[in-house]
């Protein structure tokens, strides 16, 4: 992986882009830090550390919001900085591969994180941004599609829906106003916030908390109800058109099938990606969903008849109901990786960490029983 890998994970970040430069720092591995980020996510990453105003110190924001057209972080309003803060990270992006030259003169290549939002901040403007780059981020094993993994555009979809066109930001709901005493400050213990109805939503709704939790719940249902039936067609795209080339149809033949399985892929993923956005933009994601699902219909209705045409009638694509069976046809080579990562965690991380104390990089307090937190632990039941 390289080190842009990093990017959202630690204010160690910002001190590195600082110390090494921006090109210096997308450039390379990422085990080229390891015993440089360290910390956990913490105060240098939203704040000056000596006046405590808000700042943003990841230089890739301000030049995608340029390049949209929109007001940089510095020249937003006070309750469009309690976004952008979280923009930071909660959004699309992908590396571009970037020529630059140190300072002997050598020649190298750095990947800056960017975020693909010069045509605009909808999923169809960063599908065309992508598009006219003919970019991938991988090449589907069974289909041969030149994928795009969307990465999280929560402050992307959050700015269409109705709390992001009025003018609530982030912080309103995941940062709560708190009274203790005399002393009212903001709910750093970022989570969701219906964990704190009372002080995350009923400053503003006169609802009782259990009417709008059901709405919310209701939102997420209507969500997974549609995002099961797009990945049932998009997965079924991906095996038909295995099918079809096992029977001999030609890269020629499949060009417009793998296109929209490539653009249905994208919107499906953009859309459930980009965390909350059910609750965010129930609209926007929705209208999304309809259209993942259009393409990947598309994409069948075409594998219909080239499958006839080579004599492959009313083909069924094998099951993959479930993790293991996909995986299986997928030819993920599961336990070979979790071996990988278990070896990883025991040795080179172990001696990372032992570095940075070692050098009184780490503040030891933000790293209490993160690992016993992490959902791989979790899912593992270790
Ligand atoms: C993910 C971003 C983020 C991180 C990390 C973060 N803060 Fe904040 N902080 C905010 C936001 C947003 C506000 C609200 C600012 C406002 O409206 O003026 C805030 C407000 C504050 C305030 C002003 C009083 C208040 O509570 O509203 C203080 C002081 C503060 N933070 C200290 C810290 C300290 C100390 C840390 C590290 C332990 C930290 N923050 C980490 C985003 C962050
Ligand atoms: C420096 C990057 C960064 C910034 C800035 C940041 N986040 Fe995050 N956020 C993350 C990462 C990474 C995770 C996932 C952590 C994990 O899965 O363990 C996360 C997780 C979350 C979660 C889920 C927490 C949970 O209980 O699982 C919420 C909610 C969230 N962020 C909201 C926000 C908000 C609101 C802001 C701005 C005030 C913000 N984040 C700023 C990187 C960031
Ligand atoms: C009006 C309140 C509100 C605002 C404003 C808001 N969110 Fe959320 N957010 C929610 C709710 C409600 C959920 C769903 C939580 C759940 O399902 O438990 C959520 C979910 C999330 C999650 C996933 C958390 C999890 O536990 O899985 C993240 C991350 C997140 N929001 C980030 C953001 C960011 C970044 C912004 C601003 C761009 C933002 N939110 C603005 C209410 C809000
Ligand atoms: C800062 C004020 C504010 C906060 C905080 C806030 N809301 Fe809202 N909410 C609004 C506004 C404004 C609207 C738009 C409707 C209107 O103008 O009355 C709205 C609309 C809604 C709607 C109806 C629109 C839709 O998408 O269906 C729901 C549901 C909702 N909010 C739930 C929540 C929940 C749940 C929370 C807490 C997690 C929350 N709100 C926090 C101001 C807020």
């Amino acid at each position: 992986m390289p080190t842009a890998c990093w990017t959202c994970k630690s204010p160690d970040v910002p001190r590195m882009i600082e110390e090494d430069g921006e090109k210096e720092f997308f450039t390379g591995k990422w085990a080229k830090y390891g015993d440089e980020i360290v910390n956990s996510i913490g105060c240098a990453d939203c704040h000056n550390n000596e006046t405590m105003e808000l700042l943003v110190r990841r230089p890739y924001l301000d030049r995608a919001l340029k390049a949209a057209g929109l007001p940089t972080f510095a020249e937003s309003s006070h309750q469009e900085k309690r976004n952008l803060v979280c923009a930071q990270c909660h959004v699309e992006y992908y590396f571009k591969a970037t020529p630059w030259k140190d300072s002997q003169g050598n020649d190298k290549v750095a990947k800056v994180v960017t975020l693909p939002w010069a045509n605009g901040l909808s999923v169809e403007a960063m599908e065309k941004y992508y598009n006219d780059l003919q970019f991938k981020d991988w090449e589907h094993k069974l289909s041969k599609t030149k994928m795009l993994k969307a990465q999280h555009p929560g402050y992307e979809i959050f700015k269409t829906g109705i709390h992001g066109q009025k003018g609530v930001s982030c912080a309103d709901c995941h940062m709560p106003y708190t009274q203790e005493g005399a002393v009212k400050y903001s709910d750093h213990q970022l989570q969701s916030p219906l964990k704190t109805m009372d002080r995350s939503c009923m400053p503003c709704h006169r609802e009782s908390e259990s009417k709008l939790r059901d709405i919310v719940q209701q939102k997420l249902m209507r969500k997974n109800f549609l995002m099961q039936i797009a990945m049932d067609n998009l997965a079924k795209a991906h095996l038909e058109t295995a099918k079809a080339m096992e029977v001999g149809a030609t890269d020629e033949d499949l060009k417009k099938v793998r296109e929209h399985i490539r653009n249905g892929q994208w919107r499906w993923d953009y859309s459930i990606a980009s965390h909350g956005s059910f609750f965010h933009a129930p609209e926007e994601t929705l209208r999304i969903l309809g259209t993942a699902n259009d393409q990947a219909q598309q994409a069948r209705i075409k594998l219909v008849s080239i499958l006839a045409k080579r004599g492959v009638m009313d083909y069924v694509a094998p099951d993959f109901s479930n993790k293991a069976k996909s995986q299986e046809l997928a030819g993920v080579p599961l336990q070979k990786l979790v071996d990988e990562k278990m070896k990883f965690k025991a040795t080179l991380e172990k001696e990372w960490h032992k570095q940075a104390v070692a050098a009184g990089k780490l503040n030891m307090s933000s790293r209490k029983n993160v690992d016993l937190e992490s959902s791989y632990f979790n899912n593992r039941g270790k």
